[in-house]
């Protein structure tokens, strides 16, 4: 029997009046808080889903378990209600309390990691939590973001066109998070079939394994990756024209509270981290257009990235103990050559 799923209204793609520049680039986000479930990994998983029903894994199907930092376990939940399934979502402690309080109400069942692998960290004992949960257990499969090329997938059949359309084929640069590697991977894919002189830039935070290169303790969420997964290495493929940027803790979280202020537009962590790649990126060229994904709203960071009290908590107002309104810098930034 053929199911269908909601697919949502696209996101909008906002051109960044603030973040362009007198150089004649412009830049453009498109705004995965738009998506349904608030993120971009909606498409993700919808690809994901897609992929297990053509290897004919959701026939018989009743549970399936994935690990998540939030984002793609509100969407799997979403889209296995949609289909019929129950979702269990493996998290760890780290995850942005208002993400938990989302999978909560959501009524998701969730399964709480306290204690990180000694090599893979809480990203690895996440994924063998997973795998003990599902073995043996009948009508019970894993949702695996990490290896499942769907997300990728769904990233160049949708993120991808949906992008190059609304531009009209005017993309010369392309930057976005690096965590599993689904939305870079597949959108930078078609973007670069479409233009194969595209500089396509990849996002990581201080203290992952992926770019940045060994793991540290961080706060941002979404990306710092204790692992390379496959997906990762399918999007390595897709990493083109200019060095892959790693951006710190700090400078990620004040650039979205900056981005809030001076256009309005409330993202994550991840998201204040590619437009921190991307002002990066601006500054070496000029009259190009960059497209950016900024990967969810602010609608969960409200008591964290977009809480005062919380930054000064977490010292990230490290200089002055307050915030510098004027904060336009960028010393945080690392470009990494490949
Ligand atoms: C907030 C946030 N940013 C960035 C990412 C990275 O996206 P991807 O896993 O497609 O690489 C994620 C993934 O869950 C996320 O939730």
């Amino acid at each position: 029997m053929l199911k269908t799923v909601r697919t949502g209204k696209l996101a909008r793609i906002v051109h960044l009046k603030h973040v362009s520049n007198e150089a004649g680039n412009h830049v453009f986000a498109l705004l995965g808080g738009d998506c349904p479930t608030g993120s971009i990994k909606y498409y993700s998983v919808l690809g994901m889903l897609g992929e297990m029903a053509r290897k004919g894994r959701l026939v018989g199907c009743t549970d399936l378990f994935g690990s998540s930092s939030g984002n793609m376990a509100l969407a799997a939940n979403d889209l296995c209600l949609q289909l019929g399934m129950q979702f269990h979502a493996v998290i760890d402690s780290r995850i942005a309390s208002g993400k938990r309080d989302q999978l909560i109400e959501s009524g998701v069942d969730i399964i709480n990691v306290t204690v990180p692998d000694p090599v893979s960290g809480y990203l690895g004992a996440r994924i063998s939590r997973v795998k003990e949960l599902v073995a043996g257990r009948e009508g019970a499969d894993a949702l695996d973001q990490y290896s499942n090329p769907g997300a990728l997938l769904a990233h160049s059949q949708i993120t991808g066109p949906w992008i190059w359309r609304s531009l009209q084929g005017n993309v010369d640069a392309f930057v976005a998070a690096l965590g599993t590697g689904g939305t870079f991977g597949g959108t930078a894919r078609y973007l670069l079939r479409c233009n194969p002189s595209l500089r396509s830039v990849a996002v990581d935070c201080r203290g992952s394994v992926l770019i940045y290169g060994r793991q540290e303790p961080h706060l941002l969420t979404g990306i710092g990756a204790a692992l390379v997964s496959s997906n990762v290495r399918l999007a390595y493929e897709a990493i083109r024209g200019a060095a892959p940027r790693v951006v710190d803790d700090q400078t990620a979280f004040r650039r979205a509270r900056w981005l809030r202020q001076v256009e309005g537009i409330g993202t994550g962590g991840s998201g204040g981290a590619v437009i921190e790649a991307a002002i990066g990126l601006k500054r070496e060229i000029t009259d190009k257009n960059i497209v950016v994904i900024l990967p969810d709203g602010e609608r969960d960071y409200m008591c964290s990235v977009h809480n005062s009290e919380w930054m000064r908590e977490q010292c990230m107002f490290e200089e002055f103990g307050h915030e510098d309104q004027t904060f336009l810098t960028g010393t945080g930034i690392y470009a990494i050559p490949r």
